[in-house]
């Protein structure tokens, strides 16, 4: 097989021909560049250099707009560069949607297709709805073991030829492959990362009811649940809720989308409740041992929207700074990937530590944000010799209560009684 990358960011394409990628993931570098090794990777600027594929894969970016719809636009200037690729492109070429896009967007696409490259959908060209369910910082293992290939197709060639390729791609570890059209293959993205972002919000939720209760513990109780294969254990892990690029950008435009269609979504509207508002209901752990903010030094530890990136998109961490400041504390921060993209929002509002011993020194309080596995290796003594007051609140639950003498406040989320 070969492929050929194409982005409209001069300075991103010249930086991947050189082997080098702006995405952080282990394996990555290595992979790029022994694809540019072999000769069968490549990245250009020019859709010209593309005439001549078979498969067409777009995957561009589609941004929520402050509507809370998603911005098409980026889907629609590609389509029309491809039109023209595909008008010189002879046998079949097929557009292979892999952007999140809403139910709908396919069938427009082919449609405007057709009508800049002349050629006729299902005859001279397929298109195909290929959603994908990678995670950040997982990408390759997760491009290479899919738990399900969804394919929403509307003609016959472009199903055999995708299936094939499928086949070939993965040979006998291709799992279940789910045929639809394109409107439900599209769905299936929405559905599925809304009833992720679900699973959260309720394990918050019970983890809230965890709190009041004595001797109570959420990862018990989510343990339990798991253990039911109708409910499974994944994504039940309390914390201070869901961020990142894809879940809060998913859900708003699932109930936006919905809400156009007369269909009620204050369902998906209560998971978004519950997301929004536990930023503070981390805080409002800390009221009886910690009171006002007003003029405290708060360490928080982990600042991007899961352990392992720099990504701070929608992160949890940044919209507690945010209440931080505006309650008049004086955030200190520390992140082993994410500082730098937090300073561009950040500004000089927040002090920005170099390690994590550094950031707690002289804190009235420490807020571990992220599962980060080097702040597990923090000591009870460490928050004690180094810290002004010894609160810390652990919303990952990463320290075990029992370790810390009574000496520290040690409030978990989703545990009862604030154990010391
Ligand atoms: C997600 C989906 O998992 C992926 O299938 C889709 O293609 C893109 O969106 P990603 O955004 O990389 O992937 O992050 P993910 O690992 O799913 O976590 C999302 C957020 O939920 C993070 O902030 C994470 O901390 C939080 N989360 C996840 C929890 O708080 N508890 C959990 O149990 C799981």
């Amino acid at each position: 097989m070969e492929v050929a990358g194409l982005d409209n960011n001069q300075i991103k394409v010249k930086s991947l021909k050189a082997g080098s990628t702006p995405i952080r993931e282990k394996d990555l570098d290595k992979l790029l560049k022994a694809g540019l090794a072999s000769h069968r990777l490549a990245f250009t600027t020019n859709y010209k250099d593309l005439v001549g594929a078979e498969l067409f894969f777009l995957a561009v970016g589609t941004p929520s707009l402050t509507s809370g719809r998603i911005d098409l636009s980026q889907i629609k200037s590609a389509t029309d560069a491809l039109a023209a690729v595909i008008e010189h492109t002879d046998g079949y070429p097929i557009v292979v949607v892999k952007s999140t896009v809403v139910p709908g967007t396919a069938r427009d696409l082919k449609k405007r297709l057709e009508t800049l490259s002349a050629k006729k959908a299902g005859v001279d060209f397929g298109v195909c709805s290929n959603p994908e369910f990678l995670r950040e910082g997982s990408a390759i293992h997760d491009t290479l073991h899919p738990d399900r290939i969804v394919l929403g197709v509307e003609d016959a060639r472009t199903s055999r030829v995708m299936k094939d390729f499928c086949k070939r791609f993965y040979g006998k570890n291709t799992p279940e492959i789910v045929e639809t059209d394109h409107s439900t293959a599209e769905l299936v993205k929405y559905a599925s990362n809304a009833f992720l972002a679900t699973k959260v919000s309720f394990t918050n939720l019970m983890a809230r009811i965890c709190e009041k209760l004595p001797q109570s513990n959420i990862d018990e109780v989510a343990h339990a649940m798991g253990l039911d294969p109708r409910i499974g254990g994944l994504f039940l892990e309390a914390g201070p809720g869901f961020g990142g690029s894809c879940f809060p950008k998913d859900v708003q435009a699932l109930v936006t989308y919905a809400e156009g269609l007369g269909v009620d979504s204050s369902f998906l509207r209560a998971v978004q409740k519950i997301n929004e508002t536990q930023p503070n209901h981390v805080l409002s752990l800390s009221k009886d041992s910690l009171g006002e903010l007003t003029g405290k030094v708060v360490a928080v530890l982990g600042v991007s929207f899961k352990p392992g990136t720099d990504d701070i998109r929608e992160s949890r961490a940044i919209k507690l700074i945010e209440v931080l400041l505006r309650d008049g504390a004086r955030p200190r921060i520390y992140d082993p990937n994410a500082l730098e993209n937090a300073k561009e929002i950040l500004g000089s509002s927040v002090t920005y530590c170099k390690s994590a011993l550094q950031c707690i020194f002289g804190a009235e309080m420490v807020v571990i944000m992220n599962a980060e596995p080097e702040f597990k290796k923090l000591k009870p003594e460490d928050f004690l010799r180094l810290m002004k007051q010894p609160v810390v609140i652990d919303t990952r639950r990463m320290y075990r209560p029992d370790e810390f003498d009574g000496k520290i406040r040690l409030i978990s989320v989703g545990r009862s009684g604030q154990v010391q």
